[in-house]
């Protein structure tokens, strides 16, 4: 039903310096697994399968990584080390891989915005790669896409969390319109303590329709200078456009330290409980 998934990679990553000071954070692996592979077999999974990144200065593997690597395919041929690549082979065959560049880091709002050109005039998906996510029954896009292809609105994904983590995350305001949807009337980007309109925050996953470009390329920025996807979904939000889905499943934040370790802890326990490794 959508075409395309966009994944801006641009960031800088910071707090995982010095880690990501010539490799991409989006590279950075779960047991042997970098993030965004996860993000792109999240996309598939959903039937998507037209990828675009919206890449930046020091990205270059990831565009390595969605290719074929000659001298190393040969090397491992005939092998048991060759099983390891068969899932990202499959990814390169049943993918296309597009890219773009964004040249000034001005916020995911503004990354959106330079992908558009990966993307034309159609509802699109977005998955921020450092946003780990593991669905139940169908994968968080899974989920997404379905209420997406009842209603046709912007569909965010969201997740409660605890009132003294409010501050770090874009928050909703709106109404219940069946079990765990809403209809978002407002969002706040990162609320002062004791501000919130909810503890329902948005994560990593979103649809969106395509007149976000138009409104991304109104959004001012922000006092520090970025352009905030949620000012943009906010306009939409005002004329009722918005929906957000509390997903069933589990997310780990691997932008930070602490919901590495604890993705890197709960795959390394799915595979033993498998036996695998
Ligand atoms: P983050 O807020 O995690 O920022 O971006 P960051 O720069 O990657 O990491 P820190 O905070 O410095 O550690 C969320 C997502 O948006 C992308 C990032 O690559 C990440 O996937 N992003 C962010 C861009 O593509 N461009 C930007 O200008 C900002």
């Amino acid at each position: 039903m959508l075409n395309k998934c966009l994944f801006p990679v641009a960031g800088y990553g910071t707090r995982f310096l010095p880690a990501t000071k010539s490799m991409p954070k989006e590279m950075l692996p779960i047991l042997d697994k970098p993030l965004v592979q996860y993000g792109v077999e999240e996309a598939l999974s959903a039937g998507i399968r037209g990828i675009g990144f919206v890449t930046g200065r020091g990205k270059r593997a990831i565009e390595d990584h969605f290719d074929v690597s000659y001298e190393l395919e040969d090397q491992v041929r005939g092998t048991n080390k060759e099983s390891a690549l068969v899932g990202i082979r499959e990814l390169i065959e049943q993918c296309t891989f597009s890219y773009t560049r964004q040249i000034h880091m001005q916020g995911l709002g503004h990354a959106i915005l330079c992908g558009r050109s990966l993307i034309g005039n159609e509802p699109f998906a977005v998955v921020l790669a450092d946003d780990l996510c593991f669905g139940e029954g169908a994968s968080v896009l899974g989920q997404l896409l379905e209420i997406f292809a009842e209603h046709r609105l912007s569909v965010v994904a969201i997740e409660e969390v605890p009132d003294e983590r409010v501050h770090q995350y874009g928050v909703i305001a709106g109404e219940e319109v069946s079990k765990d949807l809403y209809r978002v009337s407002d969002m706040i980007e990162k609320p002062e303590q004791g501000t919130a309109p909810s503890n329902l925050a948005i994560i990593g996953r979103y649809i969106l329709t395509p007149d976000i470009f138009e409104i991304l390329q109104q959004t001012a920025p922000d006092t520090r200078g970025e352009i905030q996807i949620t000012d943009a979904l906010v306009q939409q939000a005002k004329q009722g456009k918005v929906l957000a889905y509390r997903f069933k499943g589990q997310r780990f934040d691997c932008g930070s330290l602490a919901g590495y370790v604890d993705a890197t802890n709960f795959c390394y326990e799915e595979l033993r409980s498998k036996g695998e490794k």
